[in-house]
């Protein structure tokens, strides 16, 4: 989705705004632009096209100036162009606004303008923010802000910078993030952490309804009645480290190789395995609330929705509580039925997910207690539930989601564990689980290790148009998930199913050009999986196993085996997922698709 980047100091703001830029475009996006202060007057110039390409046309003397804004957009009113493209400005270009979110009545604003005699040049909701805000301005910039907070309705962030304020930005944010950075004698405005790793000590966190005038020496920030406010800041504490590649050809892989390391850190912070229990307590949940809940409710989208799948099926078995998992964009449709004894857990990697955030509006409203399971404890979602569970995955950066779905699936089991433990469960089941715990970061390792078998069946599917993923129980989820990952990034049509419907419609596509990935490790659903994969055999398909070291069947089943060694069956879908990740992730790259960026995609979907 689209990003905000601003830059006032004493260096010069265009290399620091296209480095911004990068950072921010992980988030996907179809054009970016900036605008810069200089002699009296704003220069502004926008591309389409990813910033590698767009960077060399930009001219640094045309640019020069140490004050200037910049912006990735990801379309939603109007098609993605130059005109489109942000920072939008007035006719006089007085006003120059870069913006994040939406405007919900814009079209009676510009109807308004219009009729006023404003021709707009683009077809953004943006380029309303410029003409009502010169219009309030007249020479002090936070009633032309509040008056902008007055007249939109919806979500947004925003950084302007107006003709009359040479080193001056402003700052204004309603529902989407925005944030400070302060350095020395610099200060920046960015819509995300990254941009500011490095340049930036400190950062502010925009409240809701404020704004801030952002100087190189001074940052003031004023509420909605237009009063100064006092604000704390805080140092930043991510390495730059996180926001390199550490020398993978792409963050997608760097990110699948983290994951051993982040689900030890997880699980090592959260299971006393010498006192046999789950440590939650900083989630707000207490013993009692535990027994009192009749039903849990997880919500989520994409990739952190099959998360739910695996979390719905573990809080009912081992917590014992109803559960279901539901798309947070259908919550709303179905009139859910909420009180104090729900348990809506909203899963989200980014926190900002306006589907997810949308649903959980609901479960506040209607009194639910509220969870959310994330990786942005800060995020919009983490300030809207009761509690956090913090998924500590560390910055994911490639669009498609991979070791958040781990750490989610780790989350999801400690939070089942914790309840079953409150709820007065069996504790042999945790006393199983503590030694698979311990060896899951390695047995994640094992499969990593055996890439050269993802490899090979990537060589395989890469002609393929068309695919199949099946599993079942605990991994039908991982089938969704393994089938999302190769959609997403190779462009390979593919689909997910519990593979007990494949009867009921989808073996119909079954052929020797449509390759079945199925998942079948040791446990409960391994028979009724290799029923399934019988019947696909049986009409000439092609099968790829997902099978368990030793099994000895698996290589006549198969066409291909992709080995994964043998762990507890309740933590199998975190080792199964990996070797369709890094199919998923072979597959794109010897298709020559760009993976860690896919068409189409933003990393966070911040609209409906
Ligand atoms: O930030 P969130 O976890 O809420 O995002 C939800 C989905 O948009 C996300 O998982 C999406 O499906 C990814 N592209 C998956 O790879």
């Amino acid at each position: 989705m689209c990003g905000i980047i601003g830059y006032t100091g004493g260096s010069q703001a265009l290399p620091v705004l296209i480095q911004g830029i990068r950072l921010l475009s992980y988030r996907g996006y179809d054009s970016a632009g900036v605008s810069i202060w200089r002699d009296g007057s704003l220069t502004v110039r926008k591309d389409q096209g990813r910033i590698e390409d767009l960077a060399p046309r930009w001219d640094p003397k045309e640019l020069a100036g140490t004050a200037g804004i910049g912006h990735t957009r990801w379309a939603t009113h109007g098609v993605p162009n130059i005109p489109n493209a942000h920072p939008q400005f007035d006719a006089a270009r007085r006003v120059a606004v870069v913006h994040n979110g939406i405007i919900e009545n814009d079209l009676a604003l510009r109807a308004q303008l219009e009729a006023d005699g404003v021709t707009f040049a683009s077809d953004t909701d943006t380029e309303v923010f410029a003409y009502l805000f010169e219009r309030a301005f007249d020479g002090d910039p936070v009633p032309a802000a509040l008056e902008l907070l007055k007249t939109c309705h919806g979500a947004f962030a925003l950084a302007i910078q107006h003709v009359d304020l040479p080193d001056t930005l402003i700052a204004v944010r309603r529902g989407s993030p925005l944030l400070v950075g302060l350095g020395v004698r610099e200060n920046l405005i960015a819509s995300d952490m990254r941009p500011l790793v490095g340049r930036a000590d400190a950062v502010i966190e925009l409240g809701e309804d404020q704004v801030a005038i952002v100087t190189p020496d001074s940052v003031r920030v004023f509420g909605a009645d237009g009063r100064e406010v006092e604000v704390s800041t805080r140092p930043i504490d991510h390495s730059e480290r996180d926001i390199g590649k550490d020398g993978y050809p792409h963050f997608m892989l760097k990110e699948i190789h983290e994951q051993p390391d982040r689900i030890y850190e997880l699980l090592a912070s959260r299971v006393d395995a010498d006192r046999g229990v789950v440590r939650l307590d900083d989630i707000g949940i207490s013993d009692e609330r535990w027994r009192a809940f009749e039903r849990v409710d997880l919500i989520a989208c994409g990739t952190a929705f099959h998360a739910c799948l695996y979390g719905a099926y573990v809080l009912e078995g081992v917590a014992g509580i109803p559960a279901r998992a539901l798309m947070a964009h259908e919550y709303g449709e179905r009139a859910p039925r909420l009180d104090e004894n729900v348990l809506v857990i909203a899963v989200s990697q980014s926190g900002e997910t306006m589907d997810t955030k949308v649903a959980l509006q609901i479960a506040v409203d209607g009194g639910a207690h509220t969870l959310g399971v994330l990786n942005v404890r800060e995020s919009v979602i983490g300030r809207m539930a009761d509690g956090v569970l913090d998924i500590h995955a560390g910055p994911e950066i490639a669009v498609a989601s991979t070791k958040v779905y781990t750490q989610m699936l780790c989350a999801l089991l400690l939070l089942a564990l914790r309840g079953g433990q409150a709820r007065g469960a069996d504790g042999a089941l945790l006393a199983e689980l503590v030694p698979a715990f311990k060896k899951l970061p390695d047995d994640v390792r094992t499969v990593l290790a055996r890439f050269d078998q993802a490899r090979e069946a990537a060589r395989d599917v890469r002609r393929a148009s068309d695919m199949l993923f099946l599993g079942r129980g605990v991994d039908a989820g991982t089938a969704l998930e393994g089938a999302l990952k190769m959609k997403e990034i190779s462009y390979i049509h593919a689909e997910g199913y519990p593979a007990g419907e494949m009867k009921h419609g989808p073996i119909a596509l079954v052929s020797r050009e449509v390759p079945t990935v199925a998942v079948a490790t040791r446990g409960p659903t391994r028979g009724r999986m290799i029923g399934n994969v019988r019947e696909v055999r049986a009409r000439d398909g092609e099968i790829i196993l997902v099978a368990t070291d030793g099994d000895q069947d698996a290589p006549k089943l198969a066409d291909l085996v992709l080995w994964v060694p043998d762990v507890h069956p309740l933590v199998a879908p975190v080792v199964n997922v990996v070797p369709l990740q890094l199919l998923a992730y072979e597959t794109a790259r010897l298709r020559g698709c760009d993976v860690d960026q896919p068409r189409n995609l933003a990393k966070t979907v911040t609209v409906q």
